[in-house]
């Protein structure tokens, strides 16, 4: 898989990526991490988790992957890493490790792939998750409500009817169960960059959808 590393991008293999992963409790991989600050911030919240961002735009990463490379007294973050790929071709060598997988203010194919929903999307980010990990999306929700441009950019209303008849029977065909989805009054769980975009931005509704990963998981996942 291809990691950014500052303005470098490197090829790392499973056992590379396992090299790190030792000694740490847990894993987070945050899919279309943009400017991959939340996963920088997650690294220093959580010293025991190794935090994953993947997003397709390896150059909006530069910057942050530059900062998590240097030493932990200059800011470095040994337990973050981005690397780059987008949903629709997830590197195997992620396969089976995340107890949390998130997904913040998603746009384009990653929106639309996990409101339509799309299989083949869902079943890729099964194959992260280890089973009884979690997901958690943050859904702009301001979007959908706006029926035109919505319907503009092919995304059916995101309604509790949309939920129930499409969304929950499809995820759990994936190996997702919905367990919430809900209009998040007041501050949202991740602090992000383009979460604090939309806050400043009056009257933005966002939707919290989390899901737990059910069954085995399609690959095997190690530790
Ligand atoms: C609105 S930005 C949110 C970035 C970040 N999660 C945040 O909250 O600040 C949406 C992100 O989704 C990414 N994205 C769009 N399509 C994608 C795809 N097919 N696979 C992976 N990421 C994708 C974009 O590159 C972009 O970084």
């Amino acid at each position: 898989m291809i990691v950014q590393l500052g303005k470098a991008s490197v090829t790392w293999t499973r056992a590379d990526l396992e090299a790190k992963l030792a000694g740490h409790a847990r894993v987070l991989i945050d899919v279309g991490t943009g400017d991959g600050r939340f996963v920088y911030r997650s690294a220093g919240a959580h010293p025991d988790t190794y935090c994953i961002g993947v997003d397709p735009a390896g150059e909006r990463m530069r910057e942050v992957s530059w900062r998590a490379s240097r030493k932990p007294a200059r800011g470095g973050r040994p337990n973050a890493l981005f690397v780059v790929a987008s949903v629709q071709a997830l590197p195997e060598e992620l396969a089976g490790l995340a107890h949390t997988l998130t997904l913040n203010f998603p746009w384009a194919s990653l929106l639309s792939a996990l409101v339509l929903p799309e299989a083949p999307v869902l079943e890729a980010l099964r194959r992260l998750v280890r089973p009884g990990g979690e997901l958690i999306a943050l859904l702009n929700q301001s979007v959908f409500d706006d029926r035109p441009y919505a319907a503009r950019l092919g995304l059916p209303e995101l309604s509790d009817a949309w939920l129930d008849d499409a969304l929950r029977p499809a995820y759990r065909a994936a190996g997702f169960e919905i367990r919430t989805s809900e209009i998040v009054d007041g501050e949202v769980p991740h602090q992000t960059s383009w979460g604090q975009h939309l806050t400043l931005a009056s009257g933005r509704r966002t939707r919290l959808l989390t899901a737990e990963a059910i069954g085995g998981s399609a690959s095997a996942a190690p530790g």
